[in-house]
């Protein structure tokens, strides 16, 4: 990749940029629970958007995607917004730099990366905080802290790609670190690493490929939800609530509503379970906490599809620790829980058998925690 990004730039610009990487997540447990001021379990994985870059001393930005064929040119001002969808990610990030009082003047860029699209994987944010960061080294002197540049993605998101996502994805492209994982507290922020390095197990995602679109879609329904019930319920973000609040105004909300809150509610307390669990290396209570996220993010906030909810009745018969659908969910991946002994037979399963029903295997990706954001030659 490396070495096709960097001819692109010399046959596009000519000479030479600086080559900057930023990682994909996958996310152990606490789904949609960042919006609501809960608890995130991510780490950054070995899937990545590499982009080579230099100053052009203009006021224009030029691109060209490998990935797509596909150039873009554009100024740094409100009204420049390229089309293409995946232009308006990097024209995003420069904004909402511009927009806190950074700097960012033209460039240019030649960029591909092999995080799979659509795969629930954070392919938008592994690009949105290659660039942040990028744009924070060459124009910035490194000024922009860590937890702004996530913001600035997240921010791109809600400004320019129509998603109101939570801050979990852009968080873990941006502080990801080599075997361990990350517990964030999206309320304040605060967050602690984990060593992570399961003992006699392994994590796998088994991948849908059924693309997922989160523009316009459910999810921002989803969130809705969350917050007109925080709203009814007088308390900023969901993370506040309990069983016992919401059940006392069950009649006055949608049964719609209050499965959505129940889901949050429930799944902020098991990432805290999972976490001693795992510092514990008790793979049983992580893994029966998967399946009931799986199960909570099916029947109560449903964001699961007919071929995810069947990855996971795979899984179950072959004895996988724990499974479930990860990320904002709609298609995607599952991430699996496996004991050593019963990988093999559990990857040979799921393809037949996804094979058979659906006409294509599943893709496969053995988790590989991985380091965030950073220079390509600082690693
Ligand atoms: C998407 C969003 C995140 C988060 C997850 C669900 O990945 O971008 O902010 O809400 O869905 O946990």
């Amino acid at each position: 990749m490396k070495e096709k990004i960097e001819k692109a730039f010399e046959q596009h610009f000519g000479g030479k940029g600086t080559l900057y990487v930023a990682p994909g997540r996958f996310n152990l447990i606490g789904e949609h629970t960042d919006y609501n001021g809960g608890f995130v379990f991510p780490g950054a994985i070995d899937k990545l958007m590499m982009a080579d870059i230099r100053p052009n001393g203009t006021d224009k930005v030029r691109v060209y995607s490998l990935d797509l064929n596909d150039n873009a040119e554009f100024g740094l001002n409100e009204a420049d917004a390229p089309e293409q969808s995946w232009a308006r990610y990097i024209f995003g990030v420069c904004r909402e730099i511009l927009k806190r009082g950074g700097k960012v003047e033209g460039f240019d860029a030649t960029f591909a990366g092999n995080v799979p699209l659509g795969a629930g994987l954070s392919s938008s944010a592994a690009l949105e905080s290659c660039f942040a960061n990028a744009l924070n080294d060459l124009f910035n002197d490194n000024s922009i802290d860590k937890f702004e540049l996530a913001r600035i993605g997240q921010s791109t998101e809600h400004n320019y790609c129509g998603v109101n996502c939570g801050i979990m994805d852009q968080f873990a492209s941006v502080f990801g670190k080599k075997d361990h994982l990350m517990r964030l507290d999206c309320r304040s922020m605060e967050f602690e690493y984990f060593p992570f390095k399961p003992v006699g197990h392994r994590l796998v995602l088994v991948d849908s490929r059924v693309k997922h679109e989160l523009a316009d879609s459910p999810y921002n329904k989803r969130r809705a939800s969350c917050e007109r019930v925080a709203k009814r319920l007088g308390i900023e973000t969901l993370r506040d609530a309990t069983m016992e609040m919401l059940d006392a105004i069950k009649t006055d909300i949608t049964a719609e509503d209050y499965f959505r809150a129940k889901f949050v509610i429930e799944e902020k307390d098991r990432v805290l379970a999972v976490c001693d669990a795992l510092v514990a290396g008790d793979y049983d209570t992580v893994g029966r906490c998967m399946y009931e996220t799986h199960k909570g993010l099916s029947k109560d906030y449903e964001v699961s599809c007919e071929e995810l909810d069947y990855l996971n009745d795979i899984a179950k018969e072959c004895g996988v620790t724990g499974s479930r659908i990860m990320g904002g969910g709609f298609g995607g991946c599952t991430v699996n829980l496996v004991k050593e002994e019963l990988y093999d037979n559990f990857i040979k399963t799921v393809k037949d058998k996804f094979n058979a029903r659906y006409g294509h295997e599943p893709k496969i990706y053995p988790v590989i925690v991985s380091d965030g954001a950073r220079r390509y030659e600082d690693q």
